[in-house]
């Protein structure tokens, strides 16, 4: 099974488009150690052919011109492409908007929990995909799914799962409540299983906490794709980009006592990568204090066209 990081930073991309924060000019200006990264997703194929999008970021354009494998195969039909079902892990908008990219008639299948394709549903323009030929597949929570494409096995089997997190910015009740009206299955996590040979990896790009149930199902892991949003909780603050923290936004930090990097410290999981990170997040500084305690942690810090066979 190979995987490639299609885009490795959170919502905004890095860098964003209006910030002009010193994370963000640095990449901006080509500085070295700050890799531009595109907005969160990733691909997965078992058989070297057909391809499965986790998350479909409104940087799917350019993501696609960088990677080759996801062409059209030249010597096939006049319309084709080797995507051949996508999977939304939530609502928001750096997982959802590419699938506007995928309009023009082309036949693929999307999959996700029961709240977010109602998400997509509720919202006209994702009909772009035609449901006649896209059609909407709901994962289960809990039980292992053989993904198809109008009939095909793609050799690959998905559990979804519910992580701790929040619905989507663009949809939460402001009528109050700690929650904003999220609810079970708002997030999801998968672990994605290359069906001939058993080996499986987990994706888990959002998540405000790791809890028992979590921990307990990540525990000795072969390979986790796993939420990098924030260093800090409360970086955007200080850095002056955003009046918010990570705990408000439904992302646990990186660092600190419930932070991922002391959440699994004793989790035995044997190669761990951050992904969705944010523009405000050190990390993406090669050189930074903090992107050393990370890696020092046993952690790798993804990056567009980061590529790993299992
Ligand atoms: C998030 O990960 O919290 C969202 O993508 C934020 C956003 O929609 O801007
Ligand atoms: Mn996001």
């Amino acid at each position: 099974m190979l995987i490639k990081v299609l885009g490795a930073s959170a919502g905004g991309g890095f860098p964003q488009w209006n910030c002009n924060g010193s994370m963000s000019a640095s990449a901006r200006t080509g500085h070295p150690g700050f890799a531009p990264r595109t907005q969160s997703s990733l691909a997965v194929c078992a058989d070297g052919r057909r391809w499965v999008l986790l998350n479909c970021s409104p940087d799917l354009r350019q993501q696609l011109a960088a990677t080759p494998a996801l062409w059209p195969d030249p010597m096939g039909s006049l319309r084709n492409s080797p995507i051949k079902a996508v999977i939304v892990t939530n609502a928001d908008v750096d997982h959802i908007i590419g699938l506007i990219n995928l309009r023009e008639g082309t036949p693929f299948t999307i999959y996700g929990s029961d709240r977010v394709l109602k998400t997509i549903q509720a919202n006209s323009v994702f009909n772009v995909c035609n449901p006649e030929l896209v059609p909407r597949i709901e994962l289960p929570l809990d039980q292992p799914v053989v993904l198809e494409d109008h009939g095909e096995d793609l050799g690959l089997t998905v559990e979804a799962f519910a992580v701790p997190g929040k619905i989507a910015l663009f949809l939460e009740d402001t009528a109050g409540g700690k929650s904003f009206g999220s609810r079970d299955g708002d997030t999801i996590g998968l672990k994605v299983t290359e069906t001939v040979s058993g080996r499986f990896f987990y994706y888990v790009p959002g998540c405000a906490e790791v809890d028992p149930p979590l921990a307990n199902r990540l525990k000795g892991a072969p390979l986790l794709f796993f939420d990098g949003t924030l260093y800090t909780d409360d970086e955007m603050i200080r850095q002056g980009l955003l009046n918010k923290t990570g705990a408000r936004m439904g992302h646990i930090s990186i660092s600190g006592s419930n932070g991922s990097i002391a959440a699994f410290k004793d989790l035995d999981v044997a190669r761990k990568i951050y992904v969705h990170i944010n523009n405000s997040n050190p990390v993406l500084d090669d050189h930074s204090p903090e992107r050393k305690v990370a890696e020092k942690a046993g952690w790798e810090v993804g990056f567009d066209g980061m590529e790993i066979m299992i």
